[in-house]
This record gives C-alpha cells, sequence and structure tokens, in this order.
C-alpha cells in the first residue's frame, strides 16, 4: 500500500467510527513539521528547552556511559530538525570518537534542513539520513550487527497508548543487539497548570497544528472540510498524566472526501481526538523498561524535572 493510501484508509475508519478519531502521527507533513518548528519556539512548551538542557549540560555524562569497543551508528528516529541532538553529537565528534549519525524522518523537508544544519555546525560528522516512517526504517536496519545508539528523543514515546508501547519497543529491539543503548525522552508529571499551558497556548499555534490535519485531508485526499467551523480542545488529567486533544466540530456538518468517495456526519460539538501526550513518572519508565526487557542505565533530568532522557540498554 502507498503511503498515501494509508492515509485514505486511516483517515475513512478513523471518521466513519463511533468516537471519530485521526492519528496524530499524521500532523507531521512539511506544514505540520513547520509549525511544529513554532511550538518548539513558544514560551509555554517547556519540553524543547528541557531537553536542550540536558544533552547541553550532561551530554558528555551520557557518553561516558556509552561502553562501545569500536565505530558505531547513532540512528534517531524522528529527528526533526536535530538542534538538540546536535548538542550530544558535538560532543562525540569533540572527543573524535567515531560513529556515524543516522537521521530518519518522515518529512523530507526536515531531513533536508536538518542535513544542511549539521553540514554547516559539525562540518566532521558523517551523517546518512534516510527519509520514511519509523516502521520501514525499522525493518530496513533489524538483524544488522553494528553497534548502536538509538535516540527517541522529543517525548514523542507520549504519543503512545500503552499497549502500543510495547509494540514500539519491540521494534527497537529488533534493530538492537546485546550492548546497544536506547536513550529515550520522556515529559515528567508535573504542576498540571504548566502541563496545560503547553498544549493549549494562547497564540493558537497548537490549534493551527492540529487544524493541518484537516487542511491536509483536504489536499492529499480531496476533502472539502471547512476548518474555520472546527474547534481545538486540549485535557491534562493529572490523574493518569494524560494530555487528550481534540478538534471540536462547531456545527452540524457533512464532509466529503474524494479519495475515499465518502461523506463523514459530524453533530454540533462532536469531537475528534488527535493526539495522546502521556506524561510520566520515574517508576513508570522503570516498569515500562523492566517489562520490555531494557535494564536502566540512568535517568538524565534538567534542573527543574520536568523532563528525562532515560539512557536503557539490551
Ligand atoms: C512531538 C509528540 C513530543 O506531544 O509534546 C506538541 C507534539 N503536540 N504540542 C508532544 C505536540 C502538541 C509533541 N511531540
Amino acid at each position: 500500500m502507498t503511503d498515501l493510501e494509508t492515509f485514505a484508509k486511516d483517515v475513512h475508519k478513523g471518521l466513519s467510527a463511533p468516537r471519530k478519531h485521526i492519528s496524530s502521527k499524521y500532523f507531521y507533513d512539511d506544514t505540520g513539521s513547520g509549525i511544529f518548528q513554532d511550538i518548539m519556539k513558544m514560551p509555554e512548551y517547556y519540553p524543547t528547552p528541557c531537553e536542550f538542557e540536558i544533552l547541553s549540560l550532561q551530554g558528555e555524562n551520557i557518553i561516558r556511559k556509552l561502553d562501545f569497543n569500536g565505530p558505531f551508528q547513532v540512528i534517531e528516529f524522528g529527528a526533526g530538525d536535530g538542534v538538540k541532538t546536535r548538542q550530544l553529537l558535538k560532543k562525540l565528534v569533540d572527543q573524535r570518537i567515531e560513529f556515524t549519525y543516522v537521521p530518519i524522518d518522515i518529512s523530507s523537508k526536515a531531513i533536508d534542513e536538518l542535513t544542511a544544519n549539521m553540514r554547516a555546525h559539525l562540518p566532521g560528522l558523517k551523517i546518512s539520513p534516510m527519509i520514511g516512517n519509523y516502521f520501514s526504517m525499522m525493518e530496513e536496519l533489524a538483524g544488522s550487527p553494528a553497534p548502536r545508539l538509538l535516540l527517541f528523543l522529543g517525548g514523542n514515546i507520549g504519543n503512545y497508548e500503552a499497549h502500543e508501547v510495547t509494540g514500539l519497543l519491540t521494534d527497537f529491539r529488533k534493530c538492537m543487539n546485546p550492548g546497544d543503548y536506547l536513550l529515550t525522552g520522556f515529559d515528567l508529571q508535573k504542576n498540571p497548570a504548566t502541563i496545560r499551558c503547553a498544549y493549549d497556548d494562547p497564540r493558537g499555534i497548537t490549534k493551527a497544528f492540529n487544524i493541518n490535519l484537516l487542511h491536509r485531508i483536504n489536499r492529499e485526499l480531496g476533502g472539502n472540510f471547512k476548518t474555520n467551523q472546527f474547534d481545538f480542545y486540549s485535557h491534562y488529567n493529572p490523574v493518569n498524566g494524560e494530555v487528550r486533544s481534540y478538534l471540536v466540530s462547531l456545527v452540524p456538518q457533512r464532509v466529503h472526501v474524494q479519495y475515499t468517495d465518502k461523506c463523514y456526519d459530524f453533530d454540533r460539538n462532536e469531537v475528534i481526538w488527535t493526539e495522546l501526550s502521556r506524561k510520566y513518572t520515574l517508576g513508570e519508565i522503570e516498569e515500562i523498561a523492566s517489562a520490555n526487557g531494557f535494564r536502566v542505565v540512568e535517568h538524565f533530568l534538567d534542573c527543574k524535572a520536568y523532563f528525562t532522557d532515560s539512557l536503557w540498554t539490551l
């Protein structure tokens, strides 16, 4: 199936379900990746500066924990603009450690910009980028004996439901050998008001990020969504650590999608659930690691303890 066919199938399935849903993985076309860049610059969106701090101030400590004998690969899933990762890579380059950086991203525009940036800032870096979704890339990478550090930064794991995390970690394990490492970014539970502001910003950038899903359906699948007839709603539940985000139909309306040749009806105030951004406790992270066959080497936290990059090994 082509990527477009998969998108169409998922949109059809999600919009004909009794509780409508479109996966946040479809946020990241070139436009959406650009809006996410704007989110990362928002003062309310704390994960980016926190992880930047971790990789800048503790990069050396992270590297010291790696116990590779020779050259290795640093494979990053969902690399985005790579600005945070560069802080870690710079330390490896400065220490003349032999490695190749393999950034993987679904947006070719993001990969082109990242590659140009890396070449400009870290001329000594060996880089071999890959464009595509994690899952087909993981298949390509599986079964190789090359020693590896896998990176899954930014808190992307928060988008996965508990049962999906197991599948994701199984896929990561398939690209790993004993002695390899996985560094994962987890957003931690904190004052609920801080989290709420990060996911419901006053300038409406996060709203635009969600509305872009509807624009994307219009662009790629020939939908006729009237995007101003939808609002955005986001809610953090401090009891279970879940931020859930939604698009809200402001009027009763019918939308047609050419590609699926189907109509989808919306009641007034009916929602489309778009995203889960789960927040964790350190205890939960340790449970996830051990339940999935990993050993925690160390949690690297920012000074406010808002975020952790947790280093695991097989
Ligand atoms: C890129 C998945 C880490 O969940 O915080 C930002 C995406 N969504 N604002 C997150 C996002 C709304 C982000 N991740």
